[in-house]
């Protein structure tokens, strides 16, 4: 089956082709066929953050040229003699500028491609965002005549991070609209259910509980900021650029390579208390203090200060977040940690959560790095799964829903 995926939730532009085949278990195989993604960071990048209508804009005035890098090479050049619905595409599309004009362009100048369905993100994310991506497979699959599949944004995370991939995604193209090559073939990888989820994005930081693929039980969650969130605020704080992550880690590196010995401490919110929830926003306000005091007695920042605050921010945060997934892991009794989302790239929570599952004899599953960021390969797989088992929807009563819940309490 030939899945076309698409992810406009936050401020990446992405859209993948695979083929993928088998059920969930030994027999699946995927191979990426076209991929394509545009990241919006340069422009958020003055703003400290993603502004959703900015985000819908570019979303909107790229995601034709990248759907077109991702299919190039199943594509080609053919003047229809059929007539597109253009009424119904433009009573889709009436609410993203730009991308009407764009589609009947492509649309009159391509064939359609060989594909069996369209994978699209419904939600979480910025509403606004997500429409984009909903609308244009709305649009496709009337004129297509495929069925779509509304794909959970942090199903994506999960089900990537299933994966055994064997060779990655070159980053030169990845991040571009350079020519996509055939780089990846993946299989699930052998692991064992009841599988407990730790999913550590810019807009959530959940521990789910999950019984099988589809589906989930949430044991426990942010009260406040999400963890990427927080990587980002306090990054803004040390005047770092967004995305704050890569750029935290890469102070707290720099700190840990060169030994440096700082008289900063900060504290690990909700470690050791009974629930299985987080807290993120006292750590950032305590950043907030000690970066103020540090002005009112000194000139702005040294890059050493940036460096300690880093390195105890990022040690903070992974404390946290180890704790809390081992005594859930033990108190849930699961074999199999499966960790997704852009926080996941990070290496020193990677490498801490290694070192320490291997006191509790549990698997760890993570995706490459590159792969943890929002991505469309990850939609499309979680979109194969449902698609296989014929879980399509109405493209008339598809919706955006930027507050979607993954999972039910527990
Ligand atoms: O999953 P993702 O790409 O988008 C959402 O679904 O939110 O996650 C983005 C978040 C951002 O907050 C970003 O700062 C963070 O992931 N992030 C990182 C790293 N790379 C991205 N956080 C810490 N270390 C990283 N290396
Ligand atoms: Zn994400």
């Amino acid at each position: 089956m030939k899945v076309l995926g698409i992810e406009t939730s936050c401020d990446e532009t992405a859209v993948c082709l695979i083929e993928a085949e088998g059920d969930f278990g030994s027999t699946f195989k995927c191979t990426v066929l076209g991929n394509a993604l545009l990241s919006q960071a340069e422009t958020h990048r003055p703003y400290g953050g993603v502004f959703p209508n900015l985000a819908k804009r570019e979303h909107s005035k790229n995601l034709v040229p990248i759907l077109h890098t991702a299919l190039q090479q199943h594509i080609h050049e053919e003047r229809s003699n059929t007539q597109l619905p253009r009424v119904e595409i433009l009573k889709i599309l009436e609410r993203e500028q730009g991308l009407f004009e764009q589609l009947i362009d492509f649309l009159e100048t391509y064939s359609k491609p060989d594909i069996d369905c369209i994978a699209v993100t419904v939600g979480p994310g910025l509403e606004p965002a997500l429409w984009v991506g909903v609308n244009l497979a709305r649009a496709l699959s009337t004129v297509w005549d495929v069925p779509i599949v509304g794909v959970n944004h942090m199903e994506g995370h999960i089900a990537i991070s299933m994966m055994d991939i064997v060779s990655g995604f070159m980053k030169s193209q990845y991040r571009d609209f350079a020519s996509p090559d055939i780089v990846m073939r993946g299989s699930i990888a052998r692991f064992q259910f009841p599988a407990l989820a730790l999913l550590i994005s810019g807009g959530h930081t959940e521990l789910v509980f999950m019984q099988k693929f589809g589906q989930y039980e949430f044991v426990g969650q942010t009260r406040d900021d999400a963890v990427g969130e927080a990587f980002d605020k306090v990054a803004r704080l040390l005047q770092l650029p967004y995305p704050g992550g890569p750029e935290i880690e890469k102070l707290a590196e720099e700190a840990r390579y060169r030994g440096l010995v700082c008289d900063i401490s900060l504290p690990r919110p909700m470690q050791h208390d009974t629930t299985y929830d987080f807290s993120f926003s006292g750590l950032k306000t305590a950043v907030r203090r000690i970066v103020e005091l540090q002005r009112s007695i000194s000139e702005p920042l040294s890059e050493n200060i940036k460096r300690c605050i880093a390195r105890e921010f990022e040690d903070a945060v992974t404390d946290v977040l180890v704790a809390k997934t081992l005594r859930a892991i033990e108190t849930y009794g699961t074999r199999t940690l499966i960790v997704g989302g852009g926080v996941s790239a990070n290496t020193h929570i990677r490498s801490e959560l290694s070192r320490q599952l291997l006191t509790v004899s549990c698997q760890l599953l993570m995706c490459p790095p590159e792969l943890a960021t929002d991505n469309a390969l990850m939609i499309a797989l979680a979109g194969y799964f449902h698609a296989a088992e014929g879980d399509f929807i109405d493209p008339a009563t598809l919706r955006a829903n930027g507050n979607l819940e993954l999972a039910k309490q527990r």
